[in-house]
């Protein structure tokens, strides 16, 4: 890292605010106070007194906290119905006793908050911020007489709680060994979950099973209650802790706890007083359909530090990627190389072509012959192949209009990245690329500590501070789960963190299954933007070899629609054309991909049902269209819907690329029939979704 004044000099330059790393944990408990007050309209401290109650603006979400024989515990009851019964909150520590019992009241003090703020990019413009919050503060009866504040803010779509220690002569320095937060959930439900502490990460196939038969799993973890409540659990503002996981009900019937991810001693988080914790979140909705779009967590974050995100271009983009993921080309130097000057050069032509905005470029830096998820110590991120002229290909780029992303596998080598980190984005920015692809195949750094533990955080929220420095935007692979950084730091512009598009070409499983994008929507997608990289034409994958793969073979199990369906469905302000340009070249269906916006107005979710099916509308923030993305799982399925969301009186054109009548995912993938038809507010469409089929409708003003 420069010396300080040197970053902060291109930060201002870049418009950050850049803050010094050792008044971050002050600041981050000044934070609730400021914000607090500049919007309060109502801050009271009243009688200190337990249980105390904080209820959502709209009434419906109550939380209660109490002190039961010495432990502070919280409840949630939706709708007059419990939710969460009585919870533990508290602190195993290394080396002194755990902060959980023995404890009395010091301070209860409320306030209330209401502001509506604008995204600069995202699935909808307008966020309203309303929220009333309550700060419980418990002390121990004896011993070290440490003390923490319990923050819950109430909302009317769930709630969010964290812990404050502040400064204190009984608890300076610490070793958080596990949070003993409990969630103790009242009722059994269904839950959609994904393994933790396994080799890939989050890139596995959600399951469903009762809540209470859970082992460790990854967040937002999904519920569907018996009463049809959905409840998502999950964090926000994750900057300096560990890594959320939640330990199920296996042992402990329907009480989920807190498993925070380890450091290579064991040790799950290190930290000073005073300190903040992450948010806890519990997001709820009387519907599925009402989960989407998913504000609470950004609601927790704290506002934009970058007074000017002009940089950061949300856009379609294609790249030399998937041809390394279905073998036509490789990463390594050799005959394949994908990463060659001529190669970018057509690549970048095809994106100026077609209004596709973006190119990647993976495999450009040396470092990635040989074995490179074992040697991630060994990448360059500033020396090209020899057969890669950089300079030359960004400014053919910038001649052409097309944003030139750049990539940065580490392999998990933290240190060796972190060692170019400043000089890798400053060669980039030289060359006026303003977005970097990052990876982290891996699930342990070199030094042995997990993949989502607090090193790994702290070099996460690194990476994203320094690269605004420098004006650039981060797609992480293999990341950190989203906890809504990008409010706070909008160039984190999207990132994987579930299995995307490329299992189909390599999974080894025959591919993500046609329900998968379906519970994606709905788990995965709560917590932000996915860079699933969309828009396979060659479904059977003949290109290497000229024959279809095998059906039992990777491939994607979809049909060509869905395939378009999903750059709606699955949010991200970059979507990738992820296709090779041949397949593309000439197919009438491609002009979806043209046309498609990718920064929105608004979002509504119009049907949805978590495993089964979900149909999504957008609008354009840019201009006057609507954009409808409808996908199924094996099921083909039929939906009718009013277009109610138009402008009445307004005339429109819905361009519509349905499944071809035989289409089928398995058999018949790629019939797809593009029609156009008039349509008006009181118009209803019916869209016929073939199995593992979608449908995809661009409604644009009448011209
Ligand atoms: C895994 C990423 O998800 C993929 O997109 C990338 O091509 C490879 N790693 C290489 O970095």
């Amino acid at each position: 890292m420069p010396p300080f004044d040197r970053r902060d000099k291109i930060a201002r330059r870049a418009g950050v605010m850049h803050i010094h790393f050792m008044t971050r944990y002050v600041r981050c408990l000044a934070r609730a106070a400021t914000v607090a007050a500049a919007f309060a309209v109502v801050a009271t401290r009243t009688a200190a007194q337990l249980p105390a109650t904080v209820q959502s603006p709209d009434g419906k979400n109550i939380v209660t906290v109490a002190l039961d024989s010495g432990v502070l515990r919280y409840s949630v009851q939706r709708n007059g119905a419990n939710v969460v019964m009585p919870s533990a909150l508290g602190f195993a520590f290394r080396g002194a006793p755990r902060l959980l019992g023995g404890l009395h009241l010091v301070d209860v003090a409320r306030a209330e908050h209401d502001e509506t703020w604008t995204q600069p990019w995202g699935e909808v413009r307008r966020v309203r911020d309303h929220h009333r919050e309550l700060r419980v503060t418990v002390e121990e009866d004896a011993g070290a007489r440490r003390r923490f504040v319990a923050v819950f803010r109430v909302f009317d779509d769930g709630l969010g709680f964290r812990y404050e220690l502040p400064v204190q002569s009984g608890l300076t320095q610490f070793e958080i060994m596990e949070e003993l937060t409990e969630f103790a959930m009242a009722s059994d439900g269904r839950a959609w979950w994904i393994p933790s502490f396994q080799p890939n990460r989050y890139e596995y196939l959600f399951r469903a099973s009762p809540l209470s038969t859970l082992d460790t799993v990854h967040t937002p973890l999904t519920m569907e209650m018996p009463s049809g409540l959905h409840v998502v659990i999950h964090e926000a503002d994750l900057f300096d802790y560990a890594g959320l996981n939640i330990r199920g009900g296996k042992e402990q019937n329907r009480t989920l706890r807190v498993m925070l991810a380890p450091m290579r001693d064991g040790v799950k988080v290190r930290g000073t007083t005073p300190f903040v914790t992450p948010w806890r979140t519990i997001q709820l909705a009387d519907r599925a359909v009402d989960l989407v779009p998913s504000v609470l967590g950004l609601n927790l974050n704290p506002p934009s530090k970058i007074a000017d995100a002009s940089f950061v271009k949300p856009m379609t983009y294609d790249g030399i990627w998937w041809g390394m993921h279905i073998n036509t080309m490789t990463w390594q130097s050799g005959p394949l190389h994908g990463a060659t000057t001529a190669n970018a050069k057509r690549y970048i032509d095809f994106a100026a072509a077609n209004h596709i905005g973006g190119f990647l470029v993976e495999g450009w830096n040396l470092g990635w012959d040989g074995n490179w998820v074992e040697n991630g110590d060994k990448f360059s991120f500033t020396q090209p192949y020899p057969d890669f002229d950089l300079p030359a290909v960004a400014a053919y780029a910038r001649s052409k209009g097309v944003q030139m992303i750049g990539h940065h596998e580490t392999g998990m080598g933290i240190a060796n990245y972190e060692r170019q980190l400043d000089s890798a984005f400053a060669l980039y920015r030289r060359l006026g690329i303003t977005a970097v692809k990052t990876g982290y195949v891996g699930d342990k750094t070199k030094e042995g500590d997990a993949h989502h533990s607090q090193p790994m955080v702290r070099h996460y929220r690194k990476v994203i501070e320094t690269a605004a420095t420098y004006g650039i935007a981060i797609n992480a692979h293999e990341p950190i789960h989203d906890t809504g950084e990008r409010r706070t730091w909008p160039n984190m512009i999207s990132r994987e963190g579930a299995r995307g598009q490329e299992y189909n070409a390599w999974g080894g499983d025959g591919g993500n299954p046609p329900e998968h994008e379906t519970i994606l929507f709905f788990t995965r997608l709560l917590a932000g933007p996915m860079d699933f990289t969309p828009g396979i034409f060659d479904i059977s994958i003949t290109r290497p070899t000229g024959t279809p793969r095998p059906l039992e073979a990777s491939r994607p199990r979809t049909t060509l629609a869905k395939q378009l369906a999903l750059y709606v469905v699955l949010y991200s302000p970059i979507q990738m054309a992820a296709d090779l340009p041949e397949n593309y070249e000439g197919h009438p269906a491609f002009q979806f991909i043209r046309d498609i916006a990718t920064d929105w107005d608004t979002t509504r979710v119009l049907e949805g049902k978590i495993g089964d099916y979900v149909v999504v509308a957008r609008k354009a923030r840019s201009n006057d269209e609507w954009f409808i993305g409808a996908i199924t799982d094996e099921a083909p399925r039929t939906f009718a819907e009013p277009l109610t969301f138009l402008e009445p009186g307004k005339e429109y054109v819905a361009e519509v690329y349905a499944d071809g009548a035989t289409a089928h995912f398995l058999t018949n993938p790629t019939a797809v029939v593009v029609s156009t038809m008039p349509v008006t507010a009181s118009s209803t469409l019916t869209l016929r979704l073939a199995p593992g089929g979608g449908q995809a409708i661009r409604i644009r003003p009448a011209r």
